[in-house]
């Protein structure tokens, strides 16, 4: 493996060794992320895109969501994981000079709710010593056609554009692929200059993988809504030491200031820590609605328990598709933009 990675995570193993005390110790830099509101409106509007069903619009980006502050994205591929039921694209976003990659979270996400409350800390994470993660939403992104996917379109826009900063985003389990897809670009990849903004983003590993999430992804923001239930889940038991889940930083929480209203939302940068105790972890999470519109963007709509998927078979045209109907979007500037002739569906997977 890299000779950098691994002094990167040795470095890590002393640090959490010295701090080895009867809690676990979250060990972070002190040098967290500024928060940019311009950047989340913006990235949020990515996040609710990569929700929407009709793939013509989306690699044409002329969808209903695709527009405003995402106006002239250059989509590179459409990555469709129909045996799975996941969604992602990458692309170019000239405004912010980057590359964006973005997530859909689950397609039936009551039931993927539901099930959070039990998910198992049930892998180890590779190469990073007492880091347990669930599998489930590792595989969504290690396990599946998204993540070759991913490297072959980021290969790409990096030969057409340059070295570019790399943004990740996602809401929901889309936020979970999106700080596996980070990682995954920092350590194997030995990509520098990635980013990451999730919105609703459920947890996913123990206090050691966040500890070194934290430090190889320092750039990252995960963004809770007022009483969001998801941030909660699956849920954080201080006491647990290492059996727990625990967030990393760094959160901003949208709250109402005491009001229901979500209008003109304070936006709280919080602690270091991943856990700030006033943030969302001072409120219930109870609420389905606040996971569903983030600043005011709707970003869950639709028939829900539905992979239903529709796309132009002009724009099938620039697919490349495996033996299970895995497929990628390749985009072409001659493809025009067309109404929606056919239609396929598959059923949601329980794999995730
Ligand atoms: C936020 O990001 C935008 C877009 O990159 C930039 O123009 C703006 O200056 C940033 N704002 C702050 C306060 O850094
Ligand atoms: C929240 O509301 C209180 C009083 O209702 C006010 O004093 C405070 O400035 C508000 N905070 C923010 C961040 O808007
Ligand atoms: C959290 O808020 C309480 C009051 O509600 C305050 O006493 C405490 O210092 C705050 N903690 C942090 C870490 O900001």
């Amino acid at each position: 493996m890299e000779q950098k990675s691994w002094l990167r995570v040795a470095i890590l193993i002393s640090l959490l060794a010295i701090s080895c005390g009867r809690e676990p110790k979250f060990a972070h830099k002190d040098n967290l992320p500024v928060y940019n509101h311009t950047i989340a409106m913006t990235l949020v509007e990515y996040a609710s895109a990569v929700y929407l069903k009709d793939l013509t619009g989306l690699v044409t980006w002329t969808c209903s969501r695709c527009g405003d502050l995402t106006e002239g994205f250059e989509m590179i591929e459409l990555i469709v994981d129909v045996e799975h039921c996941l969604q992602g694209f990458v692309g170019v976003a000239k405004d912010l000079n980057a590359i964006v990659i973005a997530f859909r979270g689950s397609a039936s996400i009551m039931n993927w709710i539901e099930d959070l409350y039990w998910k198992q800390l049930d892998l180890k994470y590779p190469g990073m010593p007492d880091a347990m993660v669930h599998h489930g939403f590792y595989s969504s992104y290690h396990e599946t056609t998204v993540r070759p996917g991913v490297l072959h379109a980021v290969k790409r826009a990096k030969e057409l554009y340059g070295d570019i900063n790399i943004i990740v985003t996602g809401h929901s389990m889309g936020g979970a692929m999106a700080a596996f897809c980070a990682l995954d670009l920092v350590v194997n990849q030995k990509i520098q200059n990635v980013q990451v903004m999730t919105f609703g983003q459920p947890r996913i590993g123990n206090t050691a993988f966040a500890s070194y999430y934290s430090q190889l992804v320092p750039n990252t923001i995960r963004v809770t809504n007022y009483h969001d239930m998801v941030p909660h889940l699956p849920p954080y038991y201080p006491h647990l030491k290492e059996k727990t889940y625990r967030h990393f930083p760094r959160e901003v929480w949208l709250h109402g200031n005491g009001s229901r209203t979500l209008s003109h939302p304070v936006e709280k940068v919080c602690d270091g820590s991943g856990e700030d105790p006033n943030c969302s972890r001072s409120v219930v999470g109870n609420s389905i609605l606040d996971h569903f519109t983030y600043y005011g963007v709707k970003i869950i709509s639709g028939t829900p328990g539905s992979c239903k998927i529709v796309m132009d078979p002009r724009v099938a045209e620039y697919s490349t598709q495996d033996i299970a109907g895995n497929f990628v979007l390749y985009r072409d500037p001659s493809a025009s933009v067309a109404e929606m002739k056919t239609a396929s569906s598959c059923t949601p997977s329980n794999f995730i």
